[in-house]
């Protein structure tokens, strides 16, 4: 890996940040392979058909591709997704209404960032039947065109058997749509599909292992770039759904984020380089959507087995964060955050670690051992500060970095705890929950 030095300009495409987090959270469920990719490729390809804009297809496409990212993130709605995935296909049941609860929650997770806004609106809907669901509307609210999208294009992604060939299993499913049209489809989103779906390739392409280079190649022409404050608040809302998992780390990446830029204003760095730290702080753990929940959550001792599957999540981090053009330097600062200055650290042992790394290190161990966890309390000043300076006698971590935070414990601590509550208020999914209209 290289040590890169960020630039002045930030160039990174929104589109590339959210194929990236849509194959970040496809590798939660077993069950769930590329079902974000599956859905957005046939939305996308819909809303074409459809005649839409540019727009509305880029929005189809987002939709898609974050549509379950409730679900996935989620232990408390595990069960369900299951049985979304598996015994809803195109049934002739009724949807529960618990199942929209997702949609919901997905919709509170994105809606505040404004390229997601219509998105997460289409996604808080994106399990309403049209005429048994009365599609026009749900408890009130005018459902949009896009949920519909969705609806069909998450019911076509599920269908394939991928044991057999897809070819084979075309007719049978253009069948199961056609006869739910009406009912559970939108007509005109069902005729959309019957355009599509008479083509081979369509049904190639969407079981493709190329699919995301297929997306990027046909739909993501409008390439819209994020500034640095759009990178920075995208990076937010992905830290509150990767803490969203675990009711132990809520909050933990939005800790690790602000200590960082705390360190890194207080050790010099520019404003771009304090923001892009922030980015990688809010980052640093998405590696962890690839830990199941049992292991991340798990009381007791872990095994040895368990212990590697833990240990490999600095190595998605770098995986996952790999695939966005211009993010090198954050994806080199987020990947190297259990690396030790000894080189005992895990997984990629370079020889030197940047400053950006080095102070991820020390606000991760900070944030963990100061935070407040549902089984114990976190440590105090003299606690911490003798955990921190051991670490710097062993030749782990960085005795300037953590002069500083010496230096401005209280000051630092305090940023910490409010980011921290800020963003566990505002992720309070229980209470959003409170506000969902009982169906
Ligand atoms: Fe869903
Ligand atoms: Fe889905
Ligand atoms: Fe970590």
């Amino acid at each position: 890996m290289n040590a890169a030095t960020p630039s002045k300009d930030i160039d990174v495409k929104l589109f590339s940040m959210v194929l990236c987090f849509s194959r970040a959270i496809d590798f939660l469920h077993p069950k769930i392979s590329e079902h974000h990719l599956r859905v957005a490729y046939v939305a996308s390809c819909l809303a074409e058909e459809l005649g839409l804009g540019q727009g509305q297809i880029q929005e189809a496409l987002i939709a898609g591709a974050l549509h379950d990212v409730a679900a996935v993130s989620s232990a408390m709605h595990f069960d369900l997704f299951d049985d979304a995935l598996t015994r809803y296909h195109v049934s002739t049941r009724q949807i529960p209404d618990h199942l929209h609860l997702h949609g919901w929650e997905g919709y509170l997770l994105l809606r505040d960032f404004a390229p997601f806004a219509k998105a997460a609106s289409a996604i808080r809907f994106h399990h309403v039947n049209w005429d048994f669901g009365h599609g026009r509307e749900f408890e009130g609210e005018q459902v949009p065109l896009t949920s519909h999208i969705l609806h069909l294009a998450d019911r076509i992604a599920v269908l394939p058997d991928d044991d057999r060939h897809v070819l084979e299993q075309v007719a049978g499913i253009r069948q199961a749509v056609a006869t739910g049209t009406g009912r559970w489809f939108m007509p005109a989103v069902a005729a959309a599909f019957d355009g599509i779906s008479e083509k081979e390739s369509f049904w190639l392409d969407l079981t493709s292992r190329h699919k995301e280079e297929i997306i990027s190649r046909r739909f993501g022409g409008s390439k819209v770039s994020l500034d640095l404050d759009g990178l920075y608040q995208l990076a937010r809302i992905f830290g509150k759904i990767i803490d969203y998992r675990s009711p132990f780390t809520a909050a933990h990446s939005s800790g690790v984020a602000a200590t960082s830029e705390e360190l890194a204003h207080r050790l010099g760095m520019s404003p771009t380089e304090r923001r892009l730290i922030g980015v990688a702080g809010n980052l640093h753990d998405i590696g962890k959507l690839a830990v199941p929940t049992e292991i991340l959550d798990k009381p007791g001792r872990l095994t040895p087995q368990e212990m590697f599957i833990i240990r490999q999540h600095p190595y998605y981090t770098h995986r996952i964060l790999s695939t966005v053009p211009g993010l090198e330097t954050v994806n080199t600062w987020a990947s190297l955050h259990h690396e030790r200055l000894d080189g005992r650290g895990y997984p990629f042992r370079p020889r030197e670690l940047p400053l950006g790394s080095r102070i991820i290190a020390v606000a991760d161990i900070f944030t963990a051992i100061t935070e407040n966890r549902p089984y114990r309390r976190g440590m105090d000043r003299m606690q911490c500060l003798a955990v921190l300076d051991q670490l710097v006698a062993e030749g782990a971590i960085d005795g300037d970095v953590v002069a500083v935070l010496r230096h401005d414990f209280d000051q630092i601590h305090h940023i910490r705890r409010r980011s921290q509550s800020a963003h566990a208020s505002d992720s309070d999914m229980t209470a959003a929950g409170a506000l969902l209209p009982s169906a």
